[in-house]
């Protein structure tokens, strides 16, 4: 493998961190799994307008690969190589009120979290079979699940088109064909393996085997954080009490991509903000002071639909899970606060 031909405007983490000297220094190093440097960063090398544009393998490719990681881990979380992450999802410690109690701005709430099997690659480079058998387990015991979390496994194989059109279309169901999860070998064999778990309600959602084997979600209507939240913490526990998830204690929960480690949570609501948006300047402003990403209303590499905006805690490794829904908390807070004033 030859050092990639970036393009000159390329504004890729990797292209930023893979120089010569790094490349040549990884370029043989293997996983135990067989993970190589090549597929760490085919997606960024195929897609050069990707902002990071690596993956991993498994748990050991942020070990063999430290030289082209470490430095992107520390460019998104702040986090540096001596460092611990510490876990805190306990609900009782998250001290906060509806930030928009009358929903004039705020359309709804969700918070996910990613994870994946301990004793498994990471999607990247797992097998149909291993596949298959994550899809057996999880779905399995979520189908025990009783009470409120209490719901149905639905497979992408088998589904139709219309079906899972509308459940895209609500926010519910990841998209097909991304071609940043293409690239980094995490549609393979699609659609097989692949589904989503819900309660009847949909505040409660599991997306199984797409960029990280389990995508645990909990969402609804309006801005009670806390309720989401909540739901959340639970339903984590209750799968915890089932599997094992990879993680270290280094870079806590361990996920394909190095942008969810530590906690894998994106806590986001959608809200209006037709006002501050016009100045862009301003709007980044305050994003970034709360460390706070701005997304299109259908999700990463989207576009904003009339005033409306995905807004989310971006660092989520070095801090708990109740302080990535406290920056969270804290910026929207500061856009409403900003956009009643204008
Ligand atoms: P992820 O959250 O897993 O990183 P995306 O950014 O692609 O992935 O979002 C997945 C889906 O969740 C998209 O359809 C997106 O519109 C939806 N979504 C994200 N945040 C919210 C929210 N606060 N309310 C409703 N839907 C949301
Ligand atoms: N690989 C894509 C890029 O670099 C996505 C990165 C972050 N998002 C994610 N879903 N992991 O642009």
């Amino acid at each position: 493998m030859k050092y990639p031909n970036f393009p000159k405007d390329c504004k890729s983490m990797l292209c930023k961190y893979l120089t010569k000297e790094v490349f040549d220094e990884l370029k043989d190093r293997k996983t135990p799994n067989g993970f190589t440097l090549e597929m760490a960063i085919n997606s960024g090398v195929k897609n050069p307008d990707s902002s990071i544009g690596v993956y991993a393998g498994d748990k050991e490719s942020y070990e063999v690969f430290d030289l082209l990681f470490d430095p992107i881990i520390q460019e998104y979380h702040g986090f540096g190589k001596n460092e611990k992450h510490v876990s805190d999802f306990d609900p009782n410690k998250l001290d906060i009120d509806n930030p928009d109690p009358k929903s004039e701005l705020i359309l709804s709430t969700r918070i996910r979290v990613g994870r994946n099997l301990d004793g498994f690659p990471l999607g990247t480079i797992i097998s149909k079979e291993q596949r298959d058998e994550v899809e057996k387990i999880v779905s399995g015991t979520l189908k025990s699940f009783k009470g409120d979390l209490q719901g149905e496994y639905f497979p992408l194989k088998g589904m139709t088109s219309a079906v899972q059109e509308k459940l895209i279309k609500e926010h519910f169901l990841f998209k097909e064909g991304d071609r940043f999860l293409e690239a980094a070998g995490l549609n393979r064999d699609w659609p097989e393996g692949r589904g989503i778990f819900h309660n009847k309600k949909k505040t409660f959602l599991v997306w199984i085997n797409e960029e990280d084997e389990l995508r645990i979600i909990s969402m609804q209507q309006g801005g009670d954080i806390k309720e989401v939240f909540v739901r959340l913490a639970n339903a984590v526990n209750e799968l915890e009490k089932d599997m094992k998830f990879l993680k270290s204690d280094h870079l806590g929960y361990i996920t394909s991509c190095p942008t969810n480690l530590g906690t894998a949570m994106r806590a986001s609501v959608h809200i209006k903000l037709p006002k501050l948006s016009q100045d862009k300047k301003l709007f980044k402003t305050v994003t970034d002071k709360f460390h706070l990403q701005i997304r299109g209303i259908h999700g990463e590499h989207s576009k904003s639909e009339g005033g409306i905006f995905d807004i989310s805690n971006r660092r989520r490794l070095g801090i708990s899970e109740v302080e990535c829904v406290k920056d969270l908390y804290n910026g929207v807070k500061e856009l409403i606060s900003i956009e009643r004033s204008l």
